[in-house]
């Protein structure tokens, strides 16, 4: 997979050398280029942003910059990228997004700062790109940076070969609508706090069921939003019962 990062500050882009990313891109797997947007100024101080027209707060940034860079990025594609352009007043991203971003061959992501990218831009970009504005969640961040690290991780992880077990991806949150049950390692008792009996058990078959159970009173528990979803997705399972 191609991977193309624009962004002011390509150094917030550095961990993605580290761990299993880092590794995939080693191995070939990942394609990953950040890209400097100041590159693709012309004036002496490098300038990516302005005053906003209409008066306001804060600065807005230049389109001239993102046109280059986009041009720059579009032009080494053989395919019609997707550019997704992280910011607050995007769609939720969510474990289906970065399901449905994994299959795709080439990714852009458009770090914005200050009090956003001048609007024009995602109508030149719409020309080249499938543009999708998203969101981690309902909080503001400084810029997309951070944003961009996040769910290049969750896109990452899903594409073949980038994890080594991939047995590891099946049970997880949000993969069934249901969140994780609790795991545990050695020693069986620790502090005086004891591993749950079945889990010593070697009985498969009742081990699969309390996990199953504790997923379910979990979610429950702590995010019963997603109830109704994962009932829809296995429907059939009448363990749940809203
Ligand atoms: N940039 C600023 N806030 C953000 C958020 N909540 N999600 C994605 N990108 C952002």
């Amino acid at each position: 997979m191609q991977l193309d990062v624009i962004s002011i500050f390509p150094d917030y882009l550095a961990p993605l050398d580290l761990s299993l990313i880092g590794k995939a891109r080693r191995d070939g797997l990942i394609d990953l280029r950040v890209h400097d947007l100041r590159d693709f100024t012309h004036d002496r101080h490098r300038t990516v942003d302005d005053t906003p027209y209409g008066g306001g707060a804060g600065m807005v940034m230049k389109p001239q910059p993102w046109s280059e860079a986009l041009d720059h990025v579009a032009a080494q594609s053989d395919s019609r990228p997707v550019l997704i352009v992280p910011g607050p007043g995007g769609q939720r991203f969510d474990q289906a997004t970065a399901r449905d971003l994994a299959a795709q061959s080439h990714l852009v992501f458009a770090c914005g700062r200050y009090e956003g990218i001048d609007e024009r831009v995602y109508d030149y970009a719409a020309r080249d790109f499938d543009v999708r504005i998203l969101s981690l969640g309902d909080y503001v961040l400084n810029g997309g940076d951070v944003a961009v690290l996040a769910m290049v991780e969750a896109i990452a992880r899903l594409i073949p070969g980038v994890i080594g077990n991939a047995d590891s991806l099946v049970e997880e949150s949000h993969e069934d609508g249901l969140l994780e049950y609790p795991v545990y390692t050695k020693p069986a008792d620790w502090h005086g706090r004891r591993v749950p009996e079945v889990l010593l058990s070697g009985d498969h078959a009742k081990i699969a069921a309390w996990r199953h159970a504790q997923r379910l009173t979990r979610t429950a528990a702590r995010r019963p939003d997603l109830l109704p979803a994962a009932a829809a997705m296995s429907a059939g399972d009448l363990e749940i019962r809203l």
